[in-house]
């Protein structure tokens, strides 16, 4: 059963924190210095979770030379003799570590890797990267992992991806980074893009034009240091928390403030949160700044359609639990993709908050939440996926009696200081139970 978490109803709170560092830029960090023509890049600040973790065992594998020099700093040299002999990758929980390493691995000749994962990961469909990487000449078997890929030469496509999907996105542009000729993703609506960001910030020539995004092959670059911002996607765990509890103010530290990240932001703007930025910087491309979320007495309902969908579609679990506490109906649609992430989440959280007490009913592509509704505790298993775990967490924060999360440990993916920031912010102590 792993471990067991079980969280009790808390009050208002008013704090600072910094959130844990973003997981998707410490995964294209990792690997972006991993491909670099030469030297060492220093990562500062980069996320310490078992997912990124997953995919610096899978870079040593390949060749790569890391030092942890602390719990703030690791290093990752530029590969110069890739590993030869036939390789197995664990995964573990990741989609990104997964996908994006396919997308290198695709034109690199000579080398040839079987990718696997947890249980969860291996449900995960990866025929949405085969069909362009193969497309593209590449040699790739695996519906569902287990992914056998051996490196080609490839040749550069225009690629509609039938997905809004920044996986599926920059494991093509990576592809074509090794293609020849200019490499084109067209998605029907923007994912997120730190991969076209970094890319730029290093120095590749890269074409953007609405929804697609081209790269010319033959393109590197030089080793490189990036300073890691705090993670929306984590920080999403206690805004809402904030929300949920009137009197409550939270300040976030040295937050990414990525355009195609922030939709969250707009979210709460319209259900009456007061969202205050105050702008720092820049890390080679990505926007950073202080956010200060304040509660307020009415929530006003939402709804999460269209191009909004690819902006938060992880904080929708959390968006969820805070829809119960609306005034009137939530509407989320469009977000079939919920249904192939860590779980489906989609029936995950309608299941969860029905338990609860909430009024949900889940469709094909979203669900219906009319609120607000009191909740009791319940027994929620995160069924490992770390943003159920801390959604339900949260949850937990606002229901009558206890609430037991099992299954807990698989928080650690992405937030591996959740428990302990949960205590420090409420003030409830939640309680491990070790199986
Ligand atoms: C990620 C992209 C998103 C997101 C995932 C991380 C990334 O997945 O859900 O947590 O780092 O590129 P999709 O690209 O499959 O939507």
């Amino acid at each position: 059963m792993g471990q067991k978490l079980i969280f009790t109803r808390s009050g208002a709170f008013r704090a600072e924190i910094r959130p844990p560092s973003d997981k998707s830029l410490t995964h294209r960090a990792y690997m972006f210095a991993a491909i670099a023509r030469n030297g060492t890049s220093v990562i500062l600040d980069p996320l310490k979770g078992e997912d990124c973790e997953s995919t610096l065992n899978c870079l040593e594998k390949l060749g790569a030379k890391i030092e942890r020099v602390s719990d703030h700093e690791t290093r990752v040299s530029a590969i110069q003799n890739w590993n030869t002999n036939p390789v197995t990758l664990d995964c573990g929980n990741s989609g990104t570590t997964m996908r994006l390493l396919c997308g290198i691995l695709a034109g690199q000749v000579g080398v040839t890797a079987t990718l696997g994962g947890d249980e969860s990961l291996s449900k995960r469909p990866m025929g949405r990267i085969s069909a362009p990487l193969s497309l593209m000449g590449a040699r790739i078997t695996g519906a569902t992992p287990p992914v056998t890929i051996q490196g080609q030469k490839l040749k550069s496509i225009s690629y509609e991806s039938p997905v809004a999907s920044a996986q599926v996105k920059s494991a093509v542009l990576l592809a074509g980074l090794k293609a020849e000729g200019t490499t084109t993703v067209t998605e029907p609506a923007l994912s997120r893009d730190h991969t076209e960001r970094m890319f730029i910030a290093l120095g590749v020539d890269l074409e953007q034009k609405g929804n697609s995004v081209s790269v010319d092959g033959g393109q590197s670059w030089e080793s490189f240091t990036f300073r890691v911002p705090g993670d929306i996607s984590s920080a999403a765990f206690f805004a809402a928390a904030a929300a949920l509890h009137p009197g409550s103010q939270v300040t976030f530290k040295h937050l990414g403030l990525n355009p195609s990240r922030t939709g969250i932001l707009d979210v709460l703007e319209r259900i009456g949160i007061r969202c205050d930025i105050e702008d720092l910087d820049d890390e080679l491309g990505e926007p950073v700044g202080n956010v200060t979320i304040k509660s307020t007495e009415r929530l006003n309902p939402f709804v999460i359609e269209g191009d909004l969908v690819p902006r938060l579609i992880d904080e929708i679990p959390v968006l969820a639990v805070l829809a119960t506490q609306c005034d009137g109906e939530t509407i989320i649609r469009d977000a079939r993709e919920l249904r192939v992430k860590e779980t489906d989440r989609i029936a995950v959280v309608s299941d969860g908050l029905k338990k609860m007490g909430a009024n949900v009913t889940p469709t094909e592509d979203g669900m219906i939440i009319n609120g607000p509704t009191p909740l009791y505790g319940a027994t929620i298993d995160s069924a490992g996926d770390h943003r159920i775990g801390m959604s339900f967490a949260i949850a937990a924060s606002i229901a009558e009696g206890e609430t037991n999360i099992l299954n807990a440990d698989a928080i650690h993916s992405s937030y591996p200081e959740f428990a302990e920031h949960f205590a420090q912010l409420t003030g409830q102590t939640p309680q491990v139970v070790n199986a």
